[in-house]
């Protein structure tokens, strides 16, 4: 179906069907004077921009109220667009509900674990359990599709808007409700339930349904399987608003494909898209960058895992930012060159589109300070020369569009149930952060030039020779086997501390850490020793360790050890350990190593495992390579991380985008993009 809309969407005017890759934004004509629709378009065109997302927050504006609708002014968008062929990603509209669905029934607003109603007058302020806002929110849905089933400009659906970016924690009447449907559905009887919530545990036994109620705030922690399943609980029903919408729209429209924009990012956990993107037609992912010193390998972390979620096939970036956002403490503006760096990285790691929010820079409301496509300062102005820069380069990349993956020889597998599980209260520390570690693991192969794919628990594991699952702390038993047969068949499994501990009710693997993967790994702990903010701990080796170490002994003969502690309480007994399985291994690190203690561990253990780097000595660190393959032809991107020129010899390919010097070495500026073509083996 993507590969339909890549041909569809720059529509009719040039009756060129080829795939290209598509460009564009989020686009509020409801926020402007008619008059300023159609310097839009005509500056859309000069930008190269042939898809935009529209009616995302329309809903005040089509439906004014209950038994009243106004389409005249969006028939009219639809059209200019389409004149202008530029192809349209047509929201739902269910995003933010207007002020007169919420004072006819303020029951669809949320409420928060301490029991406090979360007002209107921002966006997103409903229950996705509410049985009122879904009445209404799929009624507006019927009528979108209705009323542009057949509209030339329409090539995706756009299904509400970030879910749960606001709203994924909802403690209402409502939500117990659902929350007890989902759990009869998940146990069966209450008996199964009390078992796998532990309530011999403070006297929680339940004897009837009815008692039971989401977490919310009570005297001392909550129940930890209670939490870890409200969790799952609040996720589904989330996905379970993108199907409701989503089955009206195939209803209606078969043929157009329909998406939701995920936010891969940051510290957004709250729902499990690995779960969620069988439900799309094709995977949209939202990103924004949060300034720090791993910023750009955090982008590159989030595209890579939104591939991974996508199962290696391209996806659209739905939304960026050409510049600064709203939204932080402070908000910085982007740099030369950055624009462009960001976007094509996303590309390079399966974007087929390139979208940012939004459009035209708002002169009213929450997001006036928010950067655009057009800037405050408009069409004459460096942002919008680099916009349309961007657009030019992204038509030279056209050959690029359809195509996947290629697998890389390192995964990092990243697990929303470890995230979850891993970072609940009363636990041996409240400093872990899962995503910074498996961050930290990415950014150390990246600073060897490694390539690596985040994968997740559906992803074919045995695709890559090491696969590296930090902080894997929930491991049902089935997934136990599956890591253990892919060390036994000959891949190199690495893990952490509090990996293995829990099975899937959050109950203790007895018998000594860590628990599921004891066996495998050949070791045993008997207790953890977590340490304070601030402490650290040194390895023989040289490394530093902080956040945690562990009592390790080691259990079967075949385990090496590789490293020792030198100071702290565990001096002299193993700090990392390696146990050979045949034609594989399976590593155990027990402290947090951070970045440069993690390549240097990696420099030992990627050797063995067969794993080397594609990219030339002098380049490795300073560039990032992926590569995307279709039929006809492998793709190399190359991405400077710094912002110095490098140069890279010794590649071979012709050179889709970017410079060669005369020696046919590929020049990259500082935060250059370069992009080869190799064919096929
Ligand atoms: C989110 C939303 C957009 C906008 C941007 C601003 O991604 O989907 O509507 O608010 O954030 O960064
Ligand atoms: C208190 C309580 C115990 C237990 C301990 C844990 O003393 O009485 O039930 O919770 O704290 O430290």
């Amino acid at each position: 179906m993507i590969s339909t809309l890549l041909s569809r969407a720059g529509g009719p005017t040039d009756g060129d069907r080829t795939p290209r890759l598509l460009y564009g934004a989020d686009y509020n004509p409801e926020q402007w004077p008619r008059t300023v629709w159609e310097e839009d378009v005509r500056l859309m065109r000069e930008a190269g921009v042939n898809l935009v997302s529209v009616g995302i927050f329309s809903w005040a504006r089509i439906q004014p109220a209950e038994d009243s609708w106004d389409f005249t002014w969006l028939d009219e968008v639809m059209d200019l667009l389409h004149e202008g062929g530029i192809g349209v990603d047509l929201a739902t509209a269910t995003a933010s509900p207007p002020p007169w669905l919420t004072t006819a029934h303020p029951e669809i607003l949320p409420v928060t674990a301490g029991g406090e109603t979360v007002w209107p007058g921002a966006r997103q302020h409903w229950r996705p359990t509410s049985p009122v806002f879904r009445r209404h929110a799929l009624r507006l849905v019927r009528q979108m599709a209705t009323r542009y089933a057949d509209h030339p400009a329409l090539v995706a659906w756009h299904v509400n808007n970030e879910l749960g970016c606001h709203n994924v924690y909802d403690y209402s009447d409502d939500a117990a409700r659902a929350f007890r449907s989902w759990l009869r559905a998940r146990y069966t009887t209450l008996e199964t339930l009390n078992r796998a919530w532990g309530t011999a545990f403070w006297s929680q036994r339940y004897t009837d349904w009815e008692q039971i109620l989401p977490p919310r705030l009570a005297a001392s922690h909550p129940n930890p399987t209670q939490q870890l399943d409200f969790k799952r609980f609040s996720s589904d029903a989330l996905r379970e608003h993108l199907r409701a919408e989503r089955e009206i729209l195939r209803e209606i429209t078969p043929d157009i494909p329909v998406t939701t924009n995920f936010m891969v990012m940051g510290g957004t956990k709250g729902m499990n898209y690995p779960d969620w993107a069988d439900e799309i037609d094709f995977v949209s992912n939202d990103h924004y960058v949060q300034p720090g010193p791993q910023d750009r390998d955090e982008l590159s972390f989030s595209a890579n895992l939104t591939s991974g979620i996508s199962g290696g096939r391209p996806w659209f970036l739905m939304e960026h930012s050409t510049s600064a956002v709203n939204w932080q403490p402070v908000n910085v503006a982007k740099r030369p060159g950055e624009l462009a760096r960001d976007s094509l990285l996303h590309v390079a790691h399966g974007a087929d589109a390139v979208c940012f929010f939004q459009w035209r820079q708002s002169a009213a409301g929450a997001e006036k300070y928010h950067s655009a496509m057009v800037p405050h300062a408009g069409a004459d102005s460096d942002l919008f020369r680099s916009v349309s820069e961007l657009g030019a380069a992204l038509k030279r990349l056209a050959p690029i569009a359809g195509s996947e993956r290629e697998p890389a020889p390192v995964g990092i597998l990243y697990d929303w149930e470890s995230w979850w599980a891993g970072e609940q209260d009363s636990h041996p520390t409240s400093l872990l952060d899962y995503r910074q570690e498996a961050l930290d693991w990415y950014t150390a192969l990246l600073s060897l030039g490694i390539r690596a794919d985040l994968v997740t628990t559906r992803s074919d594991l045995h695709r890559h020779r090491m696969l590296i699952a930090p902080v894997l702390h929930l491991v049902p038993a089935d997934l136990a086997k599956t890591l253990t047969r892919y060390a036994e068949q000959g891949g190199h499994l690495v893990t952490t501390y509090f990996s293995g501990i829990v099975d899937e009710n959050d109950h203790v693997w007895l018998g000594g850490y860590p628990g599921a993967l004891r066996d495998l790994l050949g070791i045993r702990i008997e207790e953890f020793g977590p340490l304070l903010a601030g402490e650290t701990t040194e390895l023989d080796d040289g490394t530093t360790g902080s956040l945690w170490t562990d009592r390790i002994t080691v259990t079967v003969p075949e385990t090496d050890v590789l490293s020792r502690y030198r100071t702290g309480m565990h001096a002299g007994r193993p700090a990392v350990t390696r146990r050979v399985t045949g034609n594989g291994s399976a590593t155990y690190v027990s402290t947090r190593l951070g970045v440069q203690g993690l390549a240097s561990l990696l420099l030992r253990l990627l050797e063995p495992a067969g794993v080397e780097s594609e990219l030339p000595t002098a380049a490795r660190g300073s560039v990032e390579t992926i590569v995307r393959r279709s039929a006809e032809a492998r793709f190399v991107f190359l991405v400077n991380r710094t912002d110095e020129a490098v140069t890279v010899p010794g590649l071979s390919g012709g050179v889709l985008l970017g410079t060669t010097n005369e020696d046919g070495t590929v020049a990259l500026g500082p935060r250059g993009v370069a992009v080869l073509r190799q064919p096929t083996a």
